[in-house]
């Protein structure tokens, strides 16, 4: 049902809050005698304390979450973690580590390319004697029942109920709060984070049903007035960071997904060499600029966009440095840890409302289908 929305897109783009109320009240549970929270995933503590590694296979946008996982997983958790496309993974893996931890992303549960990688790591595993390199697995799902989760038994079901519209958003959103919980999970067994630093991200994530609902309230109707000026635009270009690089790479996979605007992300330090030959002033450049680590580098990669004529757009909170932006499409300054969260609700609204205006088939993009299960 899209209830009063145009296009089932917009809906899911607007059940996100919801989508963090559930997870928080599905996921996070408080140890009362201890005040600790712990992540409710019935995964054995032996099983996680083995892991040493992490490799990610996954397709499109479960491969986006999936970069934001590494980041947690390896900056948050200190779990040394790599991310393949699964159609390469399945035909050129690396070399075979012990003690790894393999995890499979997949909102449909059967996209061909991940199902064989799955099955590719755990044949060559089991094909070994020694027990360190047994396969270790975990599946990332919206769907409990289906290929992966037939492949898989250790389910993080993220639980975002069903998506219809072909360009994943809610899904994007879910897939990115399993591996909050993992990151978390992990570095309460590893000790790899203090109890403080763990609360804090636990409250961060406790504030996003909120921080989720205000901007949709505000960027709505506003990413509606600037795909109005850019809806006939030829080619866009999107910068992030750190840990928002995948969501420069999300805004603009969707972008192309149902606009059919050729765009491409890049992480925002790589410009300089080569795709800065790009920019005139007919090439938008969006730049995903969050308070954190990177963020003076993310301005000043902006500047030199600037310096070339293109027209600026920030996904940025209002502060010190965000007034070079030409546009900007504001998000609050929150916790460094749970930007990209909140990043990606403008851009995707923003990739809508161009794809809307431009009279498209939000739904139904040409040459798309909502699980590839062909190679
Ligand atoms: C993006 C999109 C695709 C899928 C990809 C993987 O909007 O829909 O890029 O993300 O085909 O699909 P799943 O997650 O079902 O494996």
């Amino acid at each position: 049902d899209k209830k009063n929305f145009k296009h089932y897109m917009l809906k899911e783009i607007y059940d996100q809050p919801d989508i963090a109320k559930y997870w928080l009240e599905k996921y996070l549970i408080k140890d009362l005698k201890t005040d600790q929270f712990q992540i409710n995933y019935s995964f054995d503590t032996d099983f996680l304390n083995s892991i040493e590694r992490i490799d990610i296979v996954a397709c499109g946008t479960s491969k986006h979450s999936a970069m934001v996982g590494k980041f947690l997983l390896e900056q948050f958790s200190g779990i040394p973690t790599n991310v393949f496309f699964a159609s390469e993974f399945r035909y050129s893996p690396p070399p075979l580590l012990c003690n790894t931890l393999t995890i499979g992303v997949t909102q449909s549960g059967e996209t061909a390319d991940t199902i064989a990688a799955i099955s590719m790591e755990i044949k060559r595993r089991s094909s070994i004697g020694d027990r360190s390199f047994k396969p270790n697995l975990i599946a990332i799902t919206n769907r409990v029942e289906s290929s992966i989760g037939r492949q898989i038994p250790n389910i993080i079901d993220i639980s975002a109920g069903i998506e219809i519209g072909v360009a994943a958003t809610k899904t994007f959103f879910a897939q990115l709060l399993s591996f909050y919980g993992l990151a978390i999970k992990f570095a309460q067994i590893k000790g790899s984070q203090s109890n403080e630093n763990i609360n804090q991200l636990v409250l961060e994530l406790t504030k996003l049903p909120g921080l989720v609902e205000e901007l949709l309230e505000k960027h709505n109707e506003s990413s509606e007035k600037l795909a109005h000026d850019f809806f006939n635009i030829k080619d866009v270009i999107f910068l992030g960071r750190g840990i928002n690089y995948p969501i420069a790479l999300e805004g603009a996979l969707k972008l192309k997904e149902i606009s059919y605007i050729n765009a491409a992300g890049y992480p925002a330090g790589e410009m300089k060499h080569g795709p800065i030959a790009l920019l005139d002033k007919k090439v938008p450049v969006i730049s995903i600029a969050t308070p954190g680590q990177v963020f003076d580098k993310v301005i000043s990669n902006a500047q030199e966009a600037k310096a070339r004529d293109a027209y600026l757009i920030g996904v940025a909170p209002q502060c010190n440095g965000t007034e070079i932006f030409d546009y900007l499409m504001t998000i609050p300054s929150t916790n460094e840890w749970i930007s990209p969260l909140l990043a990606i609700v403008p851009l995707q609204l923003l990739s809508y409302h161009i794809a809307s205006h431009r009279g498209l088939d939000v739904d139904q993009p040409r040459n798309l289908a909502k699980s590839v299960t062909v190679e």
